[in-house]
């Protein structure tokens, strides 16, 4: 794939490409997807592992332009300019308490994180492209889906679809228009405990 500038994503380790291919476009094609793309992409989150196999995510989505203008108004206005072309808009919930409990469920970002994740892997799988947003008015959404404060929360907006030209963003989003880097492996992994500076 020709970035346009040099590729910052070189492993320093042997990994599946599919890790390293995954990124977070803003231009997408206004091109609708198929109902088994969009039940592929569902499908490989259900799998997904979770505290006690509770499953506390739930997906909502909206393809119809009638629905993506209803999900996307929670979303920050910089995320509406180009979330909008994506053909398909997510809202990831996570339930706030184990299924049929009262109880708290400590791990329930940690799940509907791991769903997401096996979500955008997919979608690269299907040759699309996810990106998740945090960027939205959390009390909107849940008015705008009509699910309960005290049930769920609303932990992410998700755009999916086929990438798009930059040119097809504003001058600023298209300068930001391809793969970032990460920390060096060191900085994120260490083995034994902490040992104090100094
Ligand atoms: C929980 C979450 C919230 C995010 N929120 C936003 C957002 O509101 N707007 C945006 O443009 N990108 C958002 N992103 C995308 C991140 O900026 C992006 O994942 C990060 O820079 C790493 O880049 P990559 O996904 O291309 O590898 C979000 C990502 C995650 C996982």
């Amino acid at each position: 794939m020709n970035w346009g500038k040099p590729n910052p994503r070189i492993a320093a380790h042997e990994v599946d490409a599919m890790f390293i291919d995954r990124w977070s476009p803003r231009s997408f094609l206004d091109k609708e997807l198929t109902d088994e793309q969009i039940a592929s992409l569902f499908e490989a989150a259900r799998w997904s592992p979770s505290c006690f196999n509770d499953q506390p995510w739930h997906f909502r989505y909206a393809r119809s332009d009638t629905d993506r203008v209803l999900f996307s108004e929670p979303l920050t206005e910089k995320n509406r300019l180009w979330a909008m072309r994506a053909p398909l808009l997510i809202y990831l919930l996570a339930r706030l308490h184990f299924a049929g409990s009262s109880k708290p469920n400590r791990h329930n970002s940690f799940d509907a994180g791991a769903a997401w994740m096996s979500l955008a892997l997919q979608a690269r799988r299907l040759g699309l492209y996810a990106h998740a947003m945090a960027g939205f008015d959390v009390k909107k959404a849940h008015e705008v889906l009509n699910v309960p404060e005290d049930e769920y929360t609303v932990m992410a907006a998700i755009a999916v679809g086929y990438r798009g030209r930059a040119s097809l963003l504003t001058e600023e989003l298209a300068a930001m228009e391809s793969p970032n880097c990460r920390k060096t492996y060191s900085e994120v992994v260490g083995e034994g405990v902490v040992v104090p500076k100094g």
